[in-house]
């Protein structure tokens, strides 16, 4: 196969980019209102179950195809399946996944940029303890056109130019710098929230599966949410795959990735359902829960709140940014190496893509919002499009090319690292990869477009 172009510097630069990439709004914005809206402790189990059987199993088998071609993801699967035409169609189906999530993720991380200055600036703490107040503040300017727009560009900015800076210089030593501090935020909020009066109550809520709560919607949302959370079924992992230096263990590799992107998701739970709790508020509040809760939990601190706000909404946009950064780094390097742009005009013909597109779904929530198709707003059918449709059909193309297509002995070799290292896992993650998860991603996606 061909030579190692560009990679991480080690195998802890690959972990650490990687977990930059899976750890995102996703977990702190989407999964402690996913797992509250169905049911706390029950969702959790069934989410872990997919992290671990499908998640990681994806994650490696990208991984695979990524530094097995040493190719990006519109080229990878062409070269691996070894001149069998027509695959590179599932590395096309990747990117428009990649775009509409990106142009979505930039909408939210500019409100959370938003959220930031209006903690520092004392907005936040104006509003009080009255939750009519906060989510009004919230409605509003969600609904406006400038600020948001504004907010959205710095973030997008922010997000060139790191990408700009190269895999090492760039996406490597922001990773690794923000990734710890990141941690420490998550742990300094959790502290914070389990020492609140009756924070047992939000513990208790997470973690003690109560399986009455859960429903087949539940099911399907778990899925959903465990493949958004490991950035897998959209073609990311392959180009962070061709990164991964050839004498890393795949195997581990993914695992570490999966583990710490879990404990994150948990963390966050941590983090917020022993405060709402505390403060008496309902755990199933849906997306609006981090941004017209949290302020008003918050607030109910009293002097610290602010800087305990500020903190939350640092922490929301440092993880956005590393996964915005990811989502980034696989359009541009995809397109720069299919088409034989430079790396420098492919990000910025993709970085001004991005953002119009999150301009307009953006604005899709007040100004355009007359613009409907299949009765839905068009931010509200991105959401669908990027939940519950794209990534599970990339991801199911991906498994069955990775278990049916590509020959057992270039799979096995690449684990391997030709022969090199013992993987003794491997017939259990053959099964897993022929068998068990196409299945369960074609029930799912069945469901998911039948519903
Ligand atoms: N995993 C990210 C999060 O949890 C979101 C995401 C989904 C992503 N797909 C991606 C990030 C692809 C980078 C690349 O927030």
């Amino acid at each position: 196969m061909a030579t190692q172009q560009k990679s991480f510097s080690s195998n802890l630069g690959a972990i650490m980019a990687a977990v930059g990439s899976a750890v995102g709004l996703g977990n702190i914005w989407r999964f402690p209102y996913i797992c509250g809206q169905y049911g706390g402790g029950a969702f959790l189990i069934v989410y872990l179950c997919f992290v671990f059987l499908l998640g990681a199993v994806l994650m490696m088998s990208e991984f695979v195809i990524g530094r097995r071609s040493q190719h990006r993801t519109l080229q990878a699967y062409g070269v691996v399946a070894k001149g069998k035409k027509g695959w590179n169609v599932i590395g096309v189906l990747g990117l428009i996944t990649c775009f509409f999530i990106l142009s979505q993720y930039l909408v939210l991380s500019g409100w959370t940029t938003s959220y930031i200055w209006d903690a520092v600036d004392g907005t936040l703490a104006s509003l009080g303890t009255d939750a009519g107040a906060i989510s009004d503040h919230f409605s509003s300017f969600s609904v406006s056109t400038w600020r948001p727009v504004l907010c959205l560009s710095i973030f997008a900015v922010l997000v060139l130019v790191v990408v700009l800076g190269g895999v090492q210089s760039g996406i490597e030593s922001v990773s690794k710098l923000l990734m710890p501090l990141l941690v420490l935020l998550v742990l300094v909020l959790c502290v914070r929230s389990l020492t609140l009066p009756n924070a047992g109550r939000g513990v208790e809520y997470l973690f003690m599966p109560d399986f009455s709560r859960l429903t087949g919607q539940g099911i399907l949302a778990a899925l959903g949410q465990a493949l958004f959370s490991l950035s897998v079924g959209m073609g990311a992992m392959i180009v962070y795959g061709s990164y991964i230096p050839v004498k890393d263990n795949l195997f581990s590799t993914a695992m570490w990735i999966t583990a710490c992107d879990t404990l994150i998701a948990v963390l966050s739970g941590l983090a917020i359902f022993p405060a709402v709790f505390s403060c008496g508020f309902d755990p199933t509040g849906g997306p609006g829960l981090v941004f017209c809760v949290l302020p008003n939990v918050f607030n109910m601190m009293g002097g610290a709140g602010v800087v305990f706000a500020a903190i939350f909404f640092i922490l929301l946009m440092v993880a956005a940014l590393t996964s915005a950064i990811s989502l980034l780094e696989t359009l541009a390097a995809s397109c720069s190496e299919r088409f034989n742009w430079k790396r420098l005009n492919s990000s910025m013909a993709l970085f001004v893509l991005t953002t119009a597109a999150g301009v307009v779904f953006s604005l899709s929530l007040g100004r355009l919002s007359h613009i409907k198709i299949a009765d839905l707003t068009l931010f509200d059918l991105v959401d669908k499009l990027n939940s519950i449709y794209l990534p599970p059909l990339t991801a199911l193309a991906t498994i069955i090319f990775l278990g049916w297509v590509v020959p057992d002995a270039d799979v096995r070799d690449e684990l391997s690292n030709h022969g090199t290292i013992k993987i003794g896992y491997y017939p259990v993650f053959r099964f897993l990869v022929r068998f068990v998860v196409p299945v369960a991603l074609t029930v799912v996606l069945i469901t998911g477009i039948k519903g």
